[in-house]
């Protein structure tokens, strides 16, 4: 059974969740390789709806394993919190099912602190961030102060770790941010409350992870947030700090990238960015407002309302090129129903130049005026169709284009939130 990567191409949100959680029961293993609790995935089941920041998107199915790989920066009392939901839900059956890298960096009540002043200092440029802590977390990795989930398995290191973390931290904390500096064994009390609740789960997850492999097992991969959000391949600054893309599925996780057999790009049907940055096909009209309404366009985690443009083309090209994608999976394209004209983006005018690469720089991108094309819509609701063939020939045609334009077919077309308003071309885990 094949391996397969999931990730967002585009600012995130693009329903890597429900497409997660559906294709789980082809998988044995589902594995989160990076990211943190920035990641608001959304899964519905007959209805009934399941927000997961943490915890794999997979864990609403009995006898899977889930992992938090080693690249994921962890809060544990989001951890326990995510668990206790799960529970009283009844979808967490069994501890057996979830597995935490004792090597995955811990999310510490300062990295928050300092996630939501600095952002606040910023008199320009405030990249909007979730205010998790995400970024100083990856920073104290980089750094090596950062203090790992395995550290609270061993009380003396944790002390250690926590000491030589705070002796610089308060520093900046202080003088640099103004608020007040916080006590080192508060803070070790703080963790040894929660390691009791999560040390069960904590386990060499490279190691286990390798040997399912070898064992004939099939993972899934669940990347967070999208391409364009990746630390070196985004909109930098305006991105998160781990690697969104689909290589960052082997270094997040402890495993060869040649077990990797397939790369799936999930994709809206237009464009959707929460928080700031650049945006070169964001709509300020009545069908941006529309897009936002009727595709429910709320952040997950932070209940932000996102910002909703055309299909950008050359973005998801960007995207396309670094994944190396196999296929394609097109969300929410009943959004788009009842637009009598659709919009693609195929090239950026810049300064009088048309390209259709993915400029690295801020101003570029601000200038870069959209190239279009425009494709007729479609008045009828399509959350019922199945298959393709049901759809009005004016969406296939959307759906062509953007296969034409990308260079990629789609395999999976998503025509509702639910599990069931799905359109299978072709199943990512049949060979
Ligand atoms: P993720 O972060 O990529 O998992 O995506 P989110 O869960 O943050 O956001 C996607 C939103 O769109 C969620 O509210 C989903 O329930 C919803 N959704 C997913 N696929 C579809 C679809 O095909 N149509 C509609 N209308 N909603 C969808
Ligand atoms: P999922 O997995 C959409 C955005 C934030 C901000 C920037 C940096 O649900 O697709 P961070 O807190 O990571 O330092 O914020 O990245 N962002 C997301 N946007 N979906 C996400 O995750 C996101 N995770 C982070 O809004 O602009
Ligand atoms: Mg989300």
């Amino acid at each position: 059974m094949p391996n397969i990567v999931i990730v967002g191409t585009q600012w995130g949100d693009e329903g890597k969740g429900k497409m997660v959680d559906l294709f789980s029961e082809y998988a044995n293993v589902i594995v989160r390789f990076q990211g943190g609790n920035n990641a608001g995935h959304t899964l519905v089941v007959k209805g009934e709806q399941v927000i997961l920041h943490l915890i794999p998107s997979g864990i609403l199915h009995p006898n899977k394993l889930c992992i938090i790989g080693n690249g994921v920066v962890v809060d544990p009392g989001v951890l326990i919190e995510e668990i206790e939901g799960l529970k009283e839900k009844g979808h967490f059956k069994d501890s057996e099912n979830l597995k935490v890298s004792e090597e995955a960096h811990i999310i510490m009540p300062y990295h928050k602190t300092l996630d939501i002043l600095r952002d606040k200092a910023r008199k320009k440029g405030k990249i909007g961030t979730t205010g998790r802590g995400i970024g100083p977390a990856y920073e104290d990795k980089a750094s090596r102060v950062g203090i790992r989930m395995g550290d609270l398995k061993d009380p003396k290191r944790l002390k250690e770790r926590v000491n030589l973390a705070l002796a610089e931290k308060n520093f900046i904390i202080k003088e640099y941010l103004g608020a007040d500096p916080l006590n080192p064994d508060e803070m070790f009390e703080y963790l040894m409350a929660l390691s009791d609740k999560v040390v069960g789960y904590i386990t060499n997850t490279s190691l286990l992870l390798n040997k399912k492999i070898a064992e004939g097992a099939s993972v899934m991969f669940e990347g967070a947030q999208g391409a364009l959000l990746d630390v070196d391949h985004g909109t930098f600054p305006f991105v998160t700090s781990s690697h969104t893309v689909a290589g960052a599925a082997a270094t997040g996780s402890g495993v060869g990238p040649t077990v990797i057999d397939g790369v799936y790009g999930i994709t809206k049907a237009y464009t959707t960015r929460v928080g700031s940055g650049p945006f070169p096909t964001e709509l300020s009209d009545e069908i941006g407002k529309r897009l936002q309404k009727k595709g429910a366009e709320f952040g997950a985690t932070t209940g932000r309302r996102r910002r909703c443009g055309w299909f950008d083309a050359v973005a998801v090209g960007h995207s396309t090129r670094l994944n190396g994608l196999s296929g394609l999976i097109i969300t929410k394209l009943d959004v788009l129903s009842g637009l009598d004209t659709l919009k693609i983006c195929i090239g950026y005018k810049i300064d009088g130049e048309v390209r259709d690469d993915f400029p690295s720089d801020i101003p570029s991108l601000e200038n870069a005026e959209p190239v279009y094309i425009e494709l007729p819509g479609w008045k009828e609701e399509i959350d019922k169709a199945r298959n393709f063939e049901e759809l009005p020939k004016t969406a296939r045609d959307y759906i062509g284009k953007i296969e034409e334009i990308l260079g990629v077919p789609a395999a999976i077309i998503s025509v509702g939130p639910d599990r069931e308003d799905t359109i299978i071309i072709k199943n990512p885990f049949e060979e």
